[in-house]
């Protein structure tokens, strides 16, 4: 058993035993579990307070079959990321964010959620554990995922008697399989991704089962991923299954305002705020599945797919390109660019959205 104390010693002397960088195929990264050194681990009873944590040895954790979240979708998850700077130090994006989100879905879901300032301060434990994980710059970055979820058991239908707030992280490059490049999303109007009074607008581990069908239908026929539309009227767009979308014509950016179908994405809500102040005009509202396929470009935005131009979308049998610039549309490639040059640090921060490690 590892106590808090043991544990930062051994965290402490694995750090200066081993080099400052994993040596990894970095060149190679895609988005698939890396296993690293140390995860954290904060429990929390019936009194609804959380232990303090710890960084423990990254490595399977022991449920009862019975727990909450196994037997009935009990759980939150969030993603964010971590990126090296050229001087060697660890810059994350909008960690307070992510503690906000979580806070706000636990109450949907019916859980105690550890306090922003928990939360943050577990994120940079783990990644400065972690720190030889974190991709060279330019290569990719640490992604880190933050899970709540009923661990305690329970029979019958109710919230369960303990939670685990944990954190694991892993290295990643590209999110989708085609990199840079545009990807190809058809939608679905069979499926949907959530209704109104759901818990789409919460990051609730079952919101991404459910697109498991669909997604692999989609990746079957060769799509990257599926668009969904909304479930009453099966008109107006919702988000894909990892990402929200954005739709630019002319000098205006409209995106699927938040009305809890949606995920309010924190890459979502930066880049409307830097489109903003590029002087573009931003709608947050509802977004029809006509003015999509009538933009100048589209693209996906995501911590895990970071801004990702979308080169064709399919709808009815029909395929529609945006094909201006190869696929990547200038107003794409100008927003990834700003977003990631902040999240990298290369770049002067004047809303204070990274925090450095
Ligand atoms: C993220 O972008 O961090 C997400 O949580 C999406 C996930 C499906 C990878």
């Amino acid at each position: 058993a590892h106590t808090t104390v043991g544990c930062q010693a051994s965290v402490a002397s694995k750090y200066m035993e081993t080099p400052e960088i994993v040596d990894l195929d970095w060149e190679n990264l895609g988005f698939g579990l890396v296993n690293t050194d140390f995860m954290y681990m904060a429990k929390c009873g019936p009194d609804g307070n959380f232990s303090k944590g710890e960084i423990l040895p990254f490595g399977p954790i022991a449920l009862s079959p019975s727990a909450g979240v196994l037997n009935y979708g009990q759980g939150l998850f969030e993603g964010l990321k971590a990126y090296r700077k050229t001087d060697g130090s660890v810059l994350l994006f909008r960690p307070e964010e992510n503690a906000v989100r979580m806070k706000n879905g636990s109450d949907r879901m019916c859980m105690p959620a550890p306090t922003v300032e928990q939360f943050v301060d577990a994120v940079k434990q783990t990644v400065l554990a972690n720190k030889r994980w974190v991709p060279p710059t330019g290569k990719g970055s640490l992604y880190i995922r933050p899970l709540l979820i009923g661990s305690g058991a329970i029979l019958g239908l109710a919230p369960a008697p303990e939670y685990t707030f944990l954190i694991y992280v892993s290295p990643v490059g590209n999110y989708f399989k085609e990199g840079l490049a545009p990807i190809n999303l058809i939608i679905e109007d069979n499926f949907h991704r959530a209704a109104p009074g759901g818990t789409g607008g919460v990051k609730t581990i079952g919101n991404y089962a459910s697109v498991l069908k669909a997604q692999r239908t989609a990746k079957e026929k060769g799509y990257s991923d599926v668009l969904y539309l909304d479930a009453v009227h099966n008109k107006y767009l919702e988000e894909v299954s990892s990402c929200n979308i954005f739709v630019v014509k002319g000098n205006a950016i409209c995106t699927p305002a938040i009305e809890g179908t949606i995920l309010p994405g924190i890459t979502r809500k930066s880049i409307i705020e830097v489109a903003e102040s590029k002087g573009y005009k931003v709608e947050e509202r509802h977004v029809s599945v006509d003015e999509l396929l009538d933009a100048d470009e589209v693209f996906c935005t995501g911590t895990a797919v970071v801004v990702s131009p979308v080169g064709s979308i399919t709808y009815k049998g029909k395929r529609v390109k945006y094909d201006g610039n190869q696929g990547v549309g200038v107003v794409s490639q100008q927003l990834y660019t700003s977003l990631t040059s902040l999240q990298m640090g290369h770049a002067e921060d004047p809303m204070g959205w990274t925090v450095q490690l």
